[in-house]
């Protein structure tokens, strides 16, 4: 699997049983030709990921992936999915630290270094999610904030893992909240997050692809996408409709 960019994402969260999976790439596919620049990936719900494999089978500009995994691979952890498990299951990324994780669900960073490494250990990609509330935005931490979801990450990391990592940047202020980071601040904390990671790997950093996403829709999609340093864009609500997701992927060609 090779992963290019720019990469365009959904996540769909709770959102898209089986049937509406299928449902969502019979009327998608037709609209994105298999020659289109980059990579599309689509996180369903997990209970929908075998629908959307067996859908997008014979597309390889198309990937699908979980949404979250716990670190063990199996064993008793009662309404848990593993990388492993996800890996035979045909998925191909995983999200790792979204916000919803973190902060609905309490995820702490110790745990989302886990998570990273699970995947990771499974041979899949990981899209680690990083942000800063606005509470920590207003008080001036928001640099300070990512840095320190990011550090334990990239300490875990080999030179040779890079190519299967990739970094969303999500200001949880943006996630659902119709407010989108304007493409100057987006571009801002790329930079940041590139020089943190190439303090770390050196210029190997320039590859790995930083995505962002919060409130991403069809009509701020191409000024987010031009952005210095942004490498592609985490969807959410505007992935949900096959006809808008397809019109946001045509933006790169
Ligand atoms: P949104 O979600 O596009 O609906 O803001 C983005 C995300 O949570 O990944």
């Amino acid at each position: 699997m090779t992963i290019q960019t720019p990469v365009i994402a959904g996540n769909w969260k709770l959102n898209h049983g089986p049937e509406e999976t299928r449902a969502f790439f019979r009327a998608l596919l037709p609209e994105v030709p298999a020659d289109h620049v980059g990579t599309i990936a689509i996180f369903p719900p997990s209970l929908s990921l075998a629908a959307a494999v067996e859908v997008i089978a014979t597309r390889t500009d198309i990937l699908a992936g979980v949404q979250d995994v716990y670190w063990e691979s199996r064993g008793a952890f009662t309404g848990e999915i593993s990388a492993p498990l996800a890996h035979e299951a045909g998925a191909q990324l995983a999200l790792v630290g979204h916000s919803e994780r973190r902060h609905v669900f309490g995820e702490s960073i110790e745990e989302t270094v886990k998570k990273v490494r699970a995947v990771l250990d499974a041979e899949l990609s990981a899209i680690l999610c990083v942000g800063e509330t606005i509470e920590e935005r207003e008080s001036g931490a928001a640099q300070g904030v990512v840095t320190g979801q990011l550090e334990p990450v990239a300490g875990t990391l080999s030179q040779m893992e890079l190519s299967r990592v990739l970094i969303a940047y999500e200001p949880v202020w943006a996630i659902g909240t119709g407010r989108t980071a304007s493409p100057a601040d987006a571009a801002e904390m790329h930079l940041h997050v590139r020089e943190v990671l190439a303090k770390h790997f050196g210029s190997a950093a320039s590859a790995i692809p930083i995505l962002y996403g919060g409130s991403v829709k069809q009509e701020n999609a191409p000024d987010l996408l031009a952005a210095p340093e942004v490498d592609g864009l985490l969807i959410g609500g505007a992935s949900l409709e096959p006809s808008t997701f397809a019109r946001i992927c045509a933006i790169p060609s």
